[in-house]
């Protein structure tokens, strides 16, 4: 698959959050890449662990702001983040059982791309806009 790039049109407004974004899209380009160039299982894990830790790191960081800053629609976000982690989890269960199938690796190249995507322009754009409003600046 080509990889993904990060441009304006993902931006939502907050540089800390659109900084972490194209840390998570390099990372996914990153786990593409070994799939698709069938690279060895220990290197395939390492690049999934990398982006499942960083997501989860993501995740935390808008949440806390979401808490701190009392977000009205922190219950819908936080669900979102959690699907999302559930099926990373069983992503990486597939892999361990099953190798780098070719439902993995389109599992990773659409899924992934577009569960991103959607959830910058849909959500995080959102909170995005709310912070920017209630004039929140997030540094860490
Ligand atoms: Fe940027 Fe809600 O994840």
């Amino acid at each position: 698959m080509v990889a993904i790039k990060w441009d304006e049109s993902l931006s939502v407004g907050v540089d800390l959050i659109d900084e972490q974004h194209k840390m998570l899209i390099e990372r996914i380009n990153d786990m593409s890449a070994a799939l698709n160039r069938h690279h060895a299982a220990p290197k395939i894990i390492k690049t999934l662990d990398f982006l499942i830790e960083y997501t989860d790191f993501h995740f935390g960081t808008e949440e806390k702001h979401m808490v701190k800053n009392h977000y009205p629609a922190f219950e819908a976000h936080k669900k979102a983040h959690d699907d999302l982690k559930v099926t990373l989890g069983h992503l990486e269960e597939d892999f361990m059982e099953e190798g780098a199938t070719e439902d993995l690796a389109g599992s990773i190249n659409v899924f992934l791309v577009n569960w991103l995507i959607n959830h910058i322009h849909a959500i995080d754009t959102e909170f995005g806009k709310f912070l920017r409003e209630q004039g929140i600046k997030m540094r860490e």
